[in-house]
């Protein structure tokens, strides 16, 4: 793959056994699988189109308890934009804003009687068919800011071009190892697992359709930027070559579909819902390509080593190692999300974690209820596979992410019993382009430029480096790899969430074998907001409850006093600043990684992928609900379980997502509790 390639590449990104396990765990195990609401209410949310309430738990002590999280209190956690009253925001876009990319779209039909999600996402809402589903247009939170109105990037207030967005990644965001002080690559890892999920951005090809190119193949600029590239131009003074190329493709959007709306919106290419699409599919093909159809099964490889793995695509794979190489031999692995699947060693991993336990469950569901078909086995697993993903995310995530008062606060934390009946037909679940532009990307910091692979002693045996294994998974497949690097996400630190970067992925992304340099992440980032039209910083401080700042100098509510006077030196004025930028600058929240606008729309997400998700693991008395006592199981599910029932790893500990510690100790896989399936058996 030449640098062209790697950019289309970048642009499309950018755009066990353990012995409990069945045999086809890879690992397992021989034991069978031991595998709500009150009445606080909430207005919500967006588009309001009648007025309703969402009932929430009653007590603070409703709520399934984590240690999982920073212990700094939050004495006064704020509300995310869909609770808060109206008077101290600008508020959300008005519904007829909203809805206006549906009619870019087919309404499909929808079955109200359907007990499984579809792949694509459609019909989950029965009101809005459309929302959420792959193929469509990313919602917004707040009206998109075009020089022209329709898709031209911003201007600054003065109608010059913005600052340069290498020269602010240059400036603002160096690279500096500091690791954050808990928390394991695990978050980092789980929370690229949930960006490929819900967002996936394809890049504007060339008016004949075929790859637009924006860089010359051997990675310098070309002289003239075609039109629909990023504009960014390599600064003269920049620390890599003067001539070294940045940019990449703008990002598909309505337009390109032939839907005339202003200001156009990004198509997103990926179910917006929490629905492990990454693992399935977002469309019925290549859900079917994954499937084996024989005892719901999903396709897999055996390793040398005799444990299951991703399938291999073979030859024609663009993007992984055998198209670098050109090694037809080399492994390269398929999932759900084809194209990203391979982006690094980690993201395999935890990809083929969650194939593991989708064909134990079958396993275990077949000797449960031997009637169940291959298309029930099938759905059955992946419904369950869902709920206990979707448990991980809300009970121990969320709240490291965005703290455990807020998430508390807003009802983002699980009940601990009974259902959730607050599904909310008029919240819409569609990713939202502020979190996928901007506020969720700014996670790009916890990346660290070395992945360790570790013992079971926990001792680092290797380390890689990250920019030397882009799309070069069939490393996790040798000899007993996985498990090292499975070892390596729960030890290893992830870097601290802060304004500094690895090279690994501001110098050095997507470098090719024996190339000394690479793309700019945070480049891409920073432009990509420009691309989806994000509007500056400052409505994002309006819409989450902060005073308009009216000049740098009020920003030091959020930003310290040497950041303020970097952002001034760059930016004309105090409008101009992109919301990543300072973003990533804000002090965090007590509790949270993230600082007070990025919590807000993260938040916000969150919310909405709860809340406007009608096969949400917790709610009852719909069509895909669980009964109570398969509910009450898959309250059980820890990252560690996951873990245990998909590796040869023998000890673990119990929150995952911080390393071990004292307080934190490592125990036996054996110890940690595990669902009883018997609840699915049928009567
Ligand atoms: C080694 C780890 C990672 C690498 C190499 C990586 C790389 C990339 C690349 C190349 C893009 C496309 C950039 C563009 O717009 O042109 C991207 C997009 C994105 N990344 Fe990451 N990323 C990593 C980890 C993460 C993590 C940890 C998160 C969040 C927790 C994250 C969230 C996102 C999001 C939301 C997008 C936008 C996706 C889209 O619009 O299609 N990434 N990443």
């Amino acid at each position: 793959m030449d640098m062209v390639g790697i950019l289309l590449f970048a642009v499309l990104v950018l755009g066990g056994s353990h012995a409990f396990f069945g045999q086809d765990a890879g690992n397992a195990r021989n034991e069978s699988a031991h595998v709500s609401p009150g009445t606080r209410c909430i207005h919500a949310v967006n588009p309001p189109k009648k007025n309703h309430e969402v009932h929430v738990p009653s007590t603070q002590n409703d709520v399934v308890t984590t240690t999982n999280i920073d212990e700094r209190v939050d004495p006064n956690p704020s509300k995310i934009p869909s609770l808060m009253d109206p008077s101290s925001s600008i508020g959300l876009l008005p519904p007829s804003t909203i809805d206006l990319a549906d009619q870019c779209f087919p309404v499909p039909r929808c079955d109200s009687a359907a007990r499984f999600r579809t792949i694509d996402g459609g019909c989950n809402n029965l009101r809005f068919p459309v929302w959420g589903r792959t193929n469509t247009a990313h919602t917004r939170i707040v009206q998109a800011h075009y020089s022209d109105g329709t898709d031209r990037p911003r201007r600054s207030t003065s109608g010059h071009e913005l600052p340069n967005s290498r020269h602010i990644r240059t400036t603002l965001f160096r690279d500096l190892d500091r690791p954050a002080p808990k928390h394991s690559l695990y978050a980092m890892q789980f929370g690229q697992i949930i960006a490929h999920d819900t967002e996936f951005a394809l890049p504007k090809t060339s008016n004949n359709g075929s790859k637009l190119e924006c860089c010359r193949p051997d990675g310098t600029s070309l002289q003239t930027l075609p039109k629909n590239c990023l504009p960014i131009k390599t600064p003269n003074d920049d620390p890599g070559s003067k001539n070294r190329c940045f940019t990449a493709p703008r990002t598909l959007d309505t337009a390109d579909r032939g839907c005339n709306i202003k200001p156009v919106r990004q198509i997103i290419a990926v179910t917006s819902f929490l629905d492990a699409s990454f693992v399935y599919g977002s469309d019925e093909n290549t859900a079917n390509s994954l499937r084996t159809f024989s005892n719901g099964k999903l396709r897999k490889q055996v390793g040398p080593n005799g444990k299951s793995f991703l399938p291999n695509t073979k030859k024609g794979a663009r993007t992984c190692t055998a198209a670098i190489t050109r090694n037809d031999n080399a492994v390269c692995f398929t999932s759900g999300d084809p194209l990203r699947v391979n982006i690094h060693p980690d993201q395999v991993v935890q990809t083929i974690s969650l194939l593991r336990l989708h064909n134990f469950l079958c396993d275990e569901f077949k000797k449960i209820n031997p009637s169940w078909n291959d298309e029930r086995l099938y759905q059955e697993a992946r419904r369950l596979l869902i709920g206990m993903y979707q448990h991980i995310i809300y009970n121990e995530f969320v709240p490291l992410l965005v703290g455990k008062d807020y998430a508390r606060v807003n009802n983002l934390l699980p009940s601990s019993k009974g259902f959730n009946n607050n599904y909310d037909q008029f919240l819409n679940p569609t990713t939202i382009t502020s979190f996928t532009a901007a506020a969720y990307r700014s996670l790009h910091s916890y990346i660290p430029g070395f992945f360790d692979l570790v013992n079971e002693a926990r001792k680092v045996t290797s380390k890689i480096r990250l920019s030397d294994f882009y799309f070069k998974t069939d490393i996790v497949q040798q000899k007993d790899n996985y498990d090292s690097f499975l070892r390596g996400l729960l030890t290893q630190h992830s870097q601290e969430q802060d304004q500094f970067f690895t090279k690994e992925v501001s110098e050095f992304l997507f470098r090719i074998p024996n190339k000394t340099d690479g793309l700019d992440l945070v480049t891409l980032d920073l432009e990509r907001g420009r691309d989806f039209g994000e509007p500056p910083y400052n409505k994002f401080r309006q819409l989450c409850g902060l005073k308009e700042a009216m000049s740098f100098n009020d920003l030091i509510d959020q930003i310290n006093k040497k950041n303020i006077d970097a952002l001034a030196k760059l930016y004309e004025h105090v409008n101009d600043i992109d919301y990543y930028a300072a973003g990533i600058l804000e002090k965090p929240k007590p509790g949270s990684i993230l600082g007070h606008t990025f919590q807000c729309i993260v938040g916000e997400m969150f919310f909405r992928w709860k809340f406007g998700d009608r096969f949400f693991y917790e709610f009852g008395g719909q069509p895909g609900s669980f009964r109570l006592d398969q509910l009450n199981e898959i309250r059980k599910t820890t990252l560690a379980l996951i873990v245990c029932m998909t590796s040869d790893i023998q000890s673990i500990q119990r929150n995952a997502f911080d390393v071990p510690s004292a307080r934190n100790p490592l125990v036996s896989c054996d110890s940690i509790q595990r669902l009883n399936l018997n609840a699915w058996r049928e009567v």
